[in-house]
């Protein structure tokens, strides 16, 4: 009788692994590669189609993930989940499904991770069809209420994959060195257009179903969704941009520099390989200033300026065409080849578009910024996270997103360019992204290539191990000089010497003219770090900082408000927080807040009051940085 109830025990057990409850049974402990529970090494996906249905009522994506696989003979397909509601798996083609067990499993690590998807296959399976539900801990998606957009009329709503939240939309093998392609039917709202990395409709259809294709193959963390009430302006030349209705003139206008952009880009590493460029304005929300999904950068509307003094962030996504889509970091821990040389080669166009001495400047900004960022690295718990190539093992890939791949991996190219004279520099990228196009690349790889096709090709000596292993800027880093800078220096050393009757004269707001956006921010960086209130009140007087609307401006004098204790700039700090999510602005500015006595509080009262206005990653940054659980 004992037995016989054990043995009924087993088999309801077994059997409620098809019905999706397993997750508590799971004891297997599934290995960790990549940033990925999935078994990419025995079964890959080739091609994903997704037939999802967007609902804005219930905030929620629903459907199936079809993948078509290639299967070296294993007997179970690994994906990663997190925050997903799996339904069903079936394997098979559509039309001649068959339902299979499953499991999730239960692993520790998964705050970062999310958890594996294990199904049961056969040794020639083909096809897995994952049906599964978004959940509020979906962390990609911005699901936003119409107050939140520029029209607020019409929700949005919007993803973001890279690094590793692509497993938080869709049931996937979450890791940057397999390449898929994929299709994609939604169902949306029909006053709506959906938009994604792929192929897309220029206008609204009145059934709100739309079919996406991206022929190339691409890593998983570009695929990308946005629902909006959007309308598309052509910027010529296979390049346009797609935004709200009412900010379709500034944003021709901001970006109309795109083509050109585009034809320097070509010209320097070879033809772009994806067809069509476009722009997505998203509301404010979106948490970066700009992403290159590819066909389709995402950007922040903190990028309209209105005088195109932000445009380099366009060079920047639109570079990662070649840097990052077409050549693609194989592991997070290899980041700095897809964003080092994003950043060099954004440098090389910005340089075609604006002048050699402007590029120098805003490479002069980055510089800088990489000097304090690695003074906090080197007192942080990670000393060696100031190597190019970084170890992320059991760490969320986001901690390696800092200055270092970005600048330093940038000043590593220049100053590589700078001792092998840039013909042969512009030949090697070249044949980089050639030889290499459509895979990934990591360091090693990268090593070898440069060894072979550069230093040994023409015995040319390189101290690159020092850059790309060891912490610190090498004492070859090239030099870049600016006079407008040493210029607008001495001038912000000035403003403390100055007896402050004299300072009321000083400027006015027809000088904002008189210097870049640029040179401004340098002048902000190189105030007193102890300058007064009083300083601060005779400057916002003049040139009315506070109400500036450039939010690199913004931000840079909000910091210093806040290290002056000048309050009379927190009502227009207070309306930035609220609006503005791009974290490269808000982290910061909530850290310097909760980190001065006086501002500890609104710190974490303005965080509780703005916080559904940011997307998941700003949001979870800033908790963290003011020590909130999230
Ligand atoms: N690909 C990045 C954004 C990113 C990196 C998102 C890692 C998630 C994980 C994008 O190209 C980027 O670097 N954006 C920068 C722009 C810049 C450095 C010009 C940004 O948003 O500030
Ligand atoms: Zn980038």
């Amino acid at each position: 009788m004992k037995l016989f109830f054990s043995l009924f025990l087993v088999i309801s057990l077994i059997s409620s692994c098809s019905t999706g409850e397993l997750e508590k049974k799971t004891t297997s402990t599934i290995p960790v590669k990549n940033h990925s529970f999935s078994n990419v090494d025995s079964i890959y996906t080739k091609h994903l189609h997704l037939d999802l249905k967007v609902d804005f009522t219930e905030k929620k994506i629903s459907g199936v993930a079809r993948h078509q696989m290639i299967n070296s003979g294993t007997k179970r397909a690994i994906f990663d989940i997190k925050g997903l509601k799996i339904l069903k798996v079936t394997t098979g083609d559509v039309n001649n499904e068959t339902n299979r067990k499953y499991e999730i499993g239960k692993e520790t690590n998964n705050k970062i991770l999310g958890k594996p998807l294990i199904v049961d296959i056969d040794k020639n399976t083909a096809f897995v069809n994952i049906y599964y539900e978004t959940t509020k801990e979906s962390e990609a998606l911005d699901w936003l209420d119409s107050t939140l957009t520029s029209s607020k009329e019409k929700p949005f709503l919007y993803t973001q994959g890279q690094a590793i939240l692509t497993r938080t939309w869709i049931p996937i093998q979450d890791v940057p060195s397999n390449r898929i392609t994929y299709s994609a039917d939604l169902s949306v709202p029909s006053d709506l257009l959906a938009v994604m990395s792929a192929s897309n409709p220029k206008v609204k259809n009145k059934e709100g179903m739309y079919h996406f294709e991206m022929k190339q193959a691409i890593p998983c963390y570009l695929i990308a969704l946005a629902v909006g009430d959007l309308v598309y302006g052509d910027l010529g030349n296979q390049t346009g941009v797609y935004c709200e209705p009412e900010l379709i003139d500034d944003c021709v206008y901001e970006f109309k520099e795109l083509p050109d952009m585009m034809k320097v880009a070509e010209d320097l590493y070879g033809e772009y390989a994806w067809e069509q460029y476009d722009l997505l304005i998203l509301p404010y929300s979106f948490p970066f200033g700009g992403m290159e999904n590819p066909r389709l950068t995402f950007a922040n509307p903190t990028l309209i300026a209105g005088d195109r003094s932000l445009v380099s962030v366009i060079a920047h996504e639109l570079a990662h065409s070649w840097s990052g889509n077409l050549v693609t970091n194989e592991t997070w821990n290899d980041f700095w080849l897809n964003e080092g040389f994003t950043v060099y080669f954004e440098n090389r166009i910005m340089e075609e578009i604006i002048g050699k001495s402007k590029a120098d400047d805003l490479a002069l900004i980055e510089f800088f910024e990489l000097e304090e960022e690695l003074e906090r690295i080197s007192k942080s718990a990670h000393p060696e996270d100031a190597h190019l190539f970084l170890n992320l093992e059991g760490r969320d890939p986001d901690d390696g997103m800092t200055d270092v791949a970005y600048v330093k991996g940038a000043f590593f190219l220049k100053t590589l360019e700078n001792r092998v004279g840039r013909d042969k520099m512009d030949v090697f990228l070249q044949s980089y992204f050639n030889h290499f196009k459509f895979t990934s690349v990591n360091t090693e790889k990268f090593v070898a290539y440069l060894e072979k096709e550069l230093l040994k090709k023409y015995d040319i000596g390189f101290n690159y191990k020092e850059w790309i292993y060891e912490a610190g800027i090498p004492s070859n880093a090239l030099v870049i000089e600016s006079k407008g800078f040493e210029r607008i220096k001495l001038m912000a050393e000035d403003i403390s010497k100055h007896k402050l009757s004299e300072l009321e004269n000083k400027f006015s707001l027809a000088d904002r003219d008189s210097y870049s956006v640029q040179e401004w921010l340098t002048f902000l960086r190189h105030l007193s770090s102890n300058i007064s209130a009083e300083r601060m009140k005779v400057l916002d007087e003049s040139l009315q900082f506070s109400a500036w609307t450039n939010a690199e401006i913004q931000f840079e004098w909000f910091l210093k408000s806040i290290s002056s204790n000048y309050t009379p700039a927190y009502p227009y700090l207070s309306a930035f927080l609220e609006k503005v999510g791009r974290r490269k602005f808000i982290l910061p500015l909530y850290e310097a807040l909760y980190n001065n006595k006086a501002t500890k509080e609104k710190a974490l009262s303005w965080f509780d009051n703005y916080k559904q206005n940011y997307h998941a990653v700003s949001r979870n940054s800033i908790a963290r940085a003011l020590h909130l659980k999230n």
